[in-house]
C-alpha cells in the first residue's frame, strides 16, 4: 500500500505538489471514482489508476542512467556532494548501482531494484565495466600483457583485464571486479599513472553520450531487459 500522490509521483505524474493539484482538479481516478484524496493510500497492484484519462501502469522499480561528474562521491548521504544531489524529486530514495571515485566520471546506475544492484556488483557474475583511460606515461605490449594476465600489486591480485584502443596516453581498458581503485591500481603497478577515467559500459548497457555530466535519464525496456539477462 501508498500514498496516491506518492504513486502518482513516482510514475513520473509531477512532484508532490502538482499531483496534489490534479487530484483536486479530479484528473486523477481510482477504481473509476475520481472523488479521492493525496493521502489515500492504494494498492498499486491491484488497484487501477488513471491520470488525465490514461492508465498508469505500476512500476514497482525505477531505473535511470546519471553520467556522472567529477566532484561527487557514489553514495546516498555524506558531507560532500554525492550522485543523489543531481537526481531531482520524486527519486531521492534510489541509490547508485556501485560505486566510482569522486574524481571517475562516466555511467552509473541509480535504481531501488536492490536484487539487480546485488547482482551486477556480484564478484561471482563477472559483469563486464569498460573505461576509457588517459594515463601518464607510455603503455608498452608487455605492459598490456601483464594486465591481460591479472596483476598482484601491493599483496592484492587483481583479475585479468583486458586493454584496447591505445593512442597517444588513451586506452580502454575492460574490468569484471569492482575492486577499490581497481584500474588507477593496475596502472600503479604498471608504474604508471591514471589521470582520467569515465566509465563507459557496464554489462551492455553503454554511456549515453547525449546525457552531459550531471544528467540523467529513464532505461528504455530494452536496456532493462538486457541488464536483467542472466542475474
Ligand atoms: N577503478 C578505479 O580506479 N576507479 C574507479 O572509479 C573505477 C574503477
Amino acid at each position: 500500500m501508498m500514498r496516491l500522490d506518492k504513486f502518482l509521483a513516482d510514475h513520473g505524474c509531477g512532484t508532490r505538489s502538482e499531483v496534489k493539484k490534479s487530484i483536486r482538479r479530479h484528473e486523477v481516478s481510482v477504481n473509476g471514482s475520481t472523488d479521492v484524496r493525496a493521502e489515500q493510500h492504494i494498492d498499486p497492484e491491484n488497484d487501477v489508476i488513471t491520470f488525465l484519462g490514461e492508465e498508469i501502469v505500476y512500476q514497482k522499480y525505477v531505473y535511470l542512467m546519471l553520467h556522472k561528474p567529477a566532484g561527487c562521491i557514489s553514495a546516498t548521504s555524506g558531507n560532500t556532494e554525492t550522485v543523489m544531489d543531481y537526481i531531482a524529486e520524486p527519486y531521492k530514495d534510489l541509490f547508485p548501482c556501485g560505486r566510482l571515485d569522486k574524481d571517475t566520471e562516466g555511467l552509473l546506475l541509480i535504481t531501488n531494484d536492490g536484487p539487480l544492484a546485488h547482482e551486477l556488483l556480484s564478484p561471482k557474475k563477472g559483469i563486464e565495466k569498460e573505461y576509457f583511460v588517459r594515463y601518464a606515461n607510455d603503455l608498452s605490449p608487455a605492459d598490456i600483457e601483464k594486465a591481460g594476465q591479472g596483476i598482484v600489486y601491493q599483496k592484492e591480485a587483481y583479475k585479468p583485464a583486458r586493454i584496447t584502443e591505445v593512442k597517444d596516453h588513451t586506452c580502454h581498458i575492460i574490468i569484471t571486479e569492482g575492486r577499490f581503485h581497481e584500474i588507477k591500481q593496475i596502472f600503479a603497478a604498471l608504474g604508471n599513472e591514471v589521470l582520467y577515467l569515465k566509465r563507459l559500459r557496464m554489462k551492455n548497457l553503454k554511456l549515453d553520450e547525449n546525457l552531459a555530466p550531471g544528467e540523467y535519464r529513464y532505461l528504455s525496456e530494452e536496456e532493462i531487459n538486457d541488464l536483467r539477462e542472466g542475474c
